[in-house]
């Protein structure tokens, strides 16, 4: 990756999970569209998380990254946004108040429509079908001609992605600090058609943060390759297959600079894992000399499937992979950054374990994720409370 770049020059690498559309000249038009609508977040405001990010790195601030696997389009409403907004405000408090600590607010909101997945396609009810993959690609319906990916939708997506930034910015009160939004950058011809120039840099005008997923942190494939041309904060998810190495590279070609706040590495290994793992690449980095933010996902590396084929996470798994996480952090000389959590403010039944202790059989009662299992508002308010105790540890 030592030739220019451009909004477009990622098409020259491989792109993994990209939508197979069947009108590309259909795709193309609305892009054309997309590219022509005003910005969504300012070029001051990436900046703005750019430079709070410093402050992560120095230990003066502590990231909340939090929202829905997949969110919908049917959530760009002031009600859905300010309750979402309200639970991660409480969130925040109590992380903030026994740890005396500045939390950045990182949503993943506005946007938060394009999801990688496993399995291209699935059967339901005898009928096979694409699976779905966010909002932004095709629709949840269990349907062959629903879950055909429609370009159409990627100007309702932007729509909505307004909508519920409008919302935010009228809802948010800066008494409570600042407030991001965030979301996976993985449809990369819809990231590019939202590419734009700003006082001589380029950036991606819809969102503060895009990440990259587990699944497409490759050095020499397209995600990295669009990711290292735009100014805003880059995460980079870390899974349990990754290689250091691969990591460092991917690192070096986001961060040539080796700018302190620029990147933030997401380890997702899951709880039985992270102690074996996580050690392996905070070493990597340190070797290597790489400026890095370290976040923990304590989601992803612990999803399991029950007897009933229901995705879930137990409340213990998440738990103790951020307490891992602290633990060897401090044991490494490194320090924990943040979290990234699946939540919502609904009174769902996706997760297991909590305070309410919920089984396996309350699992069907209110399980409404298009995705992946979220915390419902009390195992998110457990979580916070755990993150704030830990953070509270003398020792730092
Ligand atoms: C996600 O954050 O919803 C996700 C798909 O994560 P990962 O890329 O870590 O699997
Ligand atoms: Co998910």
């Amino acid at each position: 990756m030592t030739t220019a770049w451009r909004t477009d020059s990622w098409q020259r690498y491989r792109a993994q999970q990209q939508p197979d559309y069947r009108d590309q000249a259909h795709l193309a038009a609305v892009l054309r569209q997309i590219t022509q609508h005003p910005t969504l977040v300012t070029f001051a405001e990436v900046m703005r998380l750019r430079e709070q990010l410093r402050q992560v790195f120095m230990g003066q601030a502590f990231i909340l990254q939090g929202g829905d696997c997949a969110e919908r389009f049917a959530d760009c409403t002031p009600q859905k946004v300010s309750t979402r907004l309200q639970l991660m405000q409480q969130m925040a408090a109590l992380i903030r108040t026994p740890a005396n600590i500045k939390v950045l607010h990182i949503a993943r909101m506005a946007g938060q429509y394009a999801k990688p997945r496993t399995h291209a396609f699935e059967t339901i009810a005898g009928q096979r079908m694409h699976t779905f993959r966010g909002d932004n690609i095709n629709s949840f319906t269990p349907e062959p001609q629903q879950r055909e990916p429609n370009p159409q939708r990627l100007e309702q997506g932007y729509r909505c992605a307004a909508t519920t930034l409008k919302h935010l910015r009228n809802l948010w009160s800066p008494t409570h600090g600042d407030f991001f939004t965030a979301h996976e950058g993985l449809l990369l011809a819809y990231e590019q058609a939202l590419t734009t120039a700003a006082e001589r840099h380029w950036y991606n005008h819809g969102a503060h943060l895009l990440w990259i997923g587990n699944r497409t942190a490759q050095a020499e494939q397209a995600h990295v390759e669009y990711l290292r041309g735009i100014s805003n904060a880059i995460g980079v998810k870390i899974g349990p297959t990754a290689d250091p190495q691969e990591i460092v590279a991917i690192v070096r070609i986001l961060n040539p600079d080796n700018a302190c706040n620029r990147v933030v590495l997401i380890a997702r290994f899951g709880c039985e894992k992270v102690q074996a793992l996580l050690p392996r690449f905070i070493m990597a980095m340190q070797q290597a000399a790489l400026n890095v933010i370290w976040t923990v996902d304590p989601m992803h590396g612990n999803t399991f499937y029950t007897a009933h084929d229901v995705k879930t996470r137990h409340l213990h798994h998440v738990a103790a992979e951020i307490q891992h996480s602290f633990a060897l952090h401090r044991r490494y000389g490194s320090r924990l950054g943040g979290v990234h959590l699946e939540l919502s403010d609904d009174n769902i039944t996706e997760c297991l374990g909590g305070q309410d202790n919920l089984q396996t059989s309350d699992l069907s009662r209110a399980y409404h994720t298009a995705c992946d299992p979220r915390l419902n508002r009390n195992q998110s308010l457990e979580i916070a409370k755990l993150v704030g105790e830990l953070l509270a540890v003398p020792g730092d």
